[in-house]
């Protein structure tokens, strides 16, 4: 069934085509602008949602001329992108594009960048409106936004999308935040979490407030606990530089897992305006404890197999040190401590090498109080998990025991699915085109705010500083496991276990 003629489309096509603008990548020669940028403006493109007057700016370190740009970012959509390449989406995306070679520290190259900026303006129309794309490495993070700010436009809009890592601990991210101020307000800066540009992370909210049934079981009464898990079959995929100084709890806890957190257990927005939203996240955060030492264990993967194939341990990967212990593995018990959740443990873990790649939130409700079949149960009678995929195999799902036909009265865990593909028929946005389109349209319900950083930050710097007391003996789990022993411990200890696989 083609989208024309799926009816459960209706509304998608709804959204506000963005003003004029144009759009300046820094960093553009990066991995980041071939996978994800480049495929995203031209799905947007594909889905005439991009303004008619715009374009598109590249500028990065190295030395090339616009066309040659243009030609690897067309081989980069070619790889990409999720829609078919159709050369006349292409040359409406590609017209007026540009590029500037300069080191970000030059600032006779940034003036090139606002020269060409103002070309642009004169030649297409886009009324200086800018959105800045800062894909920059954090040494180069200052120094370009000191000098996009200095050069700021009299006329038009301007917004700046900030990539992560935002920061290394509070200090570092307060010094950004202070930076970003000197030359913008909190409403031009979007932050970015792409995981919160995902369909089904932003289904948790669909899922939560627009259905009636869940709402009043979703606290302590009914919660026996919920378990949020990232994982991930792939290693560092060559970025050891950055790995090495990050390790999983500033690659992935303090931001990707700690949203799904928040979206997990924050309540009603009164709107779904942009600070509405982020006033109930931020508050989820502000109540989260420090977990004790013994609620938190971290992980480094050795050798071991993945899909079939062998695979060196974290310490042999390229541009790792040999006695490294940066960490690719952590499991935490957090409590968010307030009315709804006080003593509901969120069991959180995330790693890399794991099992296999698998996003999902758990939420386990209690068994029933008095199950009248307790001697004839078939697998046991295990409690209703809702369970959120939120990739692979998106959609949602809810598990309830049946009766097994036949005689007797043996009862069976089933599932009752949604899966997006099933119901849709549509393939999903890549989170970067949501993104993308928001940032254009002003609206940054989906980015991160700064007092959501820095508490992320707080949380975060709070556990290094119980790890800074020890050295772990790394590494302590294969490849292609679900981590060290330690993570079944810190569950096991409260007679639960992680979720099967
Ligand atoms: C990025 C991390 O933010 O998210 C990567 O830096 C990680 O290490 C990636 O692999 C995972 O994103 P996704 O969308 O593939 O789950």
């Amino acid at each position: 069934m083609n989208d024309e003629a799926n009816p459960l489309l209706e509304g998608l096509q709804l959204r506000r085509r963005p003003e004029s603008c144009a759009v300046v990548i820094f960093g553009a020669s990066g991995d980041l602008t071939k996978r994800k940028l480049f495929p995203a403006l031209y799905a947007l493109a594909y889905r005439k949602l991009l303004p008619e007057k715009f374009a598109i700016v590249g500028v990065a370190r190295s030395p090339q001329t616009s066309a040659k740009f243009a030609a690897a970012m067309k081989k980069a959509v070619k790889e990409h992108a999720r829609d078919p390449f159709r050369q006349d989406v292409w040359d409406a995306l590609s017209r007026g594009m540009r590029y500037v070679g300069t080191d970000f520290a030059d600032a006779e190259g940034e003036d090139r960048v606002g020269q060409v900026l103002e070309e642009i303006d004169a030649e297409y129309g886009t009324a200086g409106n800018r959105l800045y794309y800062l894909a920059v490495p954090p040494q180069a993070f200052a120094i370009t936004v000191s000098e996009i700010g200095k050069r700021r436009h009299k006329e038009g809009w301007v917004r700046l999308i900030v990539e992560k890592p935002f920061g290394r601990d509070l200090t570092s991210a307060l010094k950004l935040n202070e930076l970003l101020h000197t030359w913008f307000r909190e409403d031009e800066i979007f932050r970015i979490d792409h995981y919160l540009g995902k369909e089904t992370v932003q289904n948790m909210l669909a899922l939560r407030f627009a259905n009636g049934i869940f709402e009043p079981i979703w606290n302590r009464q009914f919660i026996d606990h919920v378990q949020i898990t990232v994982a991930e079959s792939m290693g560092i995929e060559g970025r050891a530089g950055f790995y090495e100084s990050a390790g999983v709890i500033r690659d992935i806890f303090q931001n990707h897992l700690l949203q799904l957190l928040a979206l997990t257990a924050m309540e009603p927005p009164i709107d779904f305006t942009a600070d509405s939203v982020r006033n109930e996240k931020v508050k989820v955060l502000k109540s989260m404890h420090t977990p004790g030492p013994k609620s938190v264990v971290r992980g480094q993967y050795g050798t071991g197999f993945v899909e079939g194939i062998e695979v060196p341990g974290y310490r042999e990967e390229d541009g790792v040190a040999p006695g490294s212990l940066t960490e690719t593995f952590i499991a935490a018990k957090l409590y968010v401590d307030n009315w709804r959740w006080a003593d509901t443990p969120f069991y959180v873990r995330a790693g890399k090498r794991l099992g296999r790649r698998e996003t999902t939130i758990a939420i386990q409700f209690q068994r029933a109080p008095h199950p009248p079949f307790e001697a004839i149960a078939g697998d046991g009678l295990r409690p209703n998990v809702l369970l959120i995929h939120v990739q692979p195999d998106e959609g949602v799902s809810l598990a309830i025991g049946a009766k097994v036909p036949g005689a007797g009265m043996t009862i069976r865990t089933v599932h009752m699915d949604f899966l997006y593909g099933g119901a849709f028929r549509t393939g999903l946005p890549e989170a970067y085109e949501r993104l993308i389109l928001d940032a254009m349209l002003g609206d940054a319900t989906l980015f991160t705010r700064e007092d959501e950083v820095e508490e992320q930050w707080k949380l975060v710097d709070a556990i290094l500083g119980g790890w800074s007391r020890d050295r772990p003996n790394f590494p302590n789990y294969a490849s292609g496991t679900w981590g060290p022993r330690s993570a079944d411990d810190l569950i096991h200890r409260d007679a639960r276990s992680w979720r099967r696989h």
